[in-house]
């Protein structure tokens, strides 16, 4: 396959990472994607750092077996515990893209020497790594587990009373007093920005990862472009975006429906023991 048809591989436990694949989509519309929704094995937030290395390695093999060109690490528990086995299983040839880095550096640059506020799984924040790398460029840092948050977006609870309820629990308690800045550091998040607005100050900005992990994927020297259009369900060989899933799971495929706003195809690949 030439370079530029060579498809991006994406992962994720589950819908939280369509957030960073739609801002890659629209960045490269033309680019073939291949999403990996880890649905037999979420919520990762939970998991332990070996676990979720095990999950990601072999899920980055399936990715590289499938000759993706660049490899996003969408999803910040796997970024913060997993990122130095994905490499390795990814090998020199195949870039890795996490999705903590390139925020850092945006918020770094946006908010220097400001103190900026972080929720993520307890996988994510007890890491440290968002800590680390913000301390690092300078910036103080508040940050804080919200750990039912991905699972009951992954139930379907992203607008409503259950998703403000347990904003309001988490939020309500003077954690984002003093800060410029809120990182949602898990894709899942992102699906209930307009509730978490709604408990914020307003003079508080919220951050995701999306657009500065797509705009990490531009600056990669390894020929993503716009490339040839491929119409999704066309008889093309290889469609526009392929979801697998290690599990087929109806709040997954009711989750992606939601998220695009049109039917998607699953694929079903169970992961295999490496
Ligand atoms: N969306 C993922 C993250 O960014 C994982 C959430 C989960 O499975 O716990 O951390």
């Amino acid at each position: 396959m030439p370079q530029a048809m060579r498809p991006i591989g994406i992962f994720d436990s589950g819908i939280g990472g369509l957030t960073v694949a739609r801002a890659i989509s629209q960045r490269f519309p033309s680019h073939p994607l291949i999403y990996f929704g880890d649905t037999a094995h979420l919520p990762y937030g939970e998991k332990s750092p070996e676990l979720i290395r095990r999950y990601a390695s072999r899920i980055t093999r399936e990715l590289v077996d499938m000759d993706c060109v660049a490899i996003v690490v969408a999803c910040n528990s796997a970024s913060s515990n997993a990122l130095e086995e994905v490499r390795e299983v990814a090998g020199k040839a195949v870039p890795v893209i996490d999705v903590i880095h390139p925020v850092v550096q945006s918020v770094a640059i946006q908010f220097p020497g400001e103190s900026i506020g972080v929720i993520g799984t307890r996988a994510t924040i007890d890491s440290g790594w968002y800590q680390r790398l913000l301390e690092e460029r300078g910036c103080g840092v508040k940050a804080k587990a919200t750990p039912l948050l991905a699972s009951a977006i992954e139930e379907g609870f992203h607008e409503g009373k259950v998703s403000s309820a347990l904003i309001e629990a988490y939020l309500a308690d003077g954690f984002l007093s003093g800060i410029k800045a809120l990182v949602l550091g898990c894709t899942h998040y992102p699906l209930i920005t307009d509730q978490i607005l709604r408990s914020m100050p307003s003079d508080v900005m919220i951050i995701d990862s999306a657009e500065a992990v797509a705009k990490a994927l531009s600056d990669l020297d390894v020929g993503i472009s716009p490339g040839v259009l491929f119409e999704e369900g066309s008889h093309q060989s290889m469609p526009l975006r392929r979801f697998i899933v290690s599990d087929l799971t109806r709040s997954f495929q009711l989750g992606a429906e939601r998220f695009f706003g049109a039917p998607v195809t699953l694929e079903e690949r169970k992961l295999r023991e490496s």
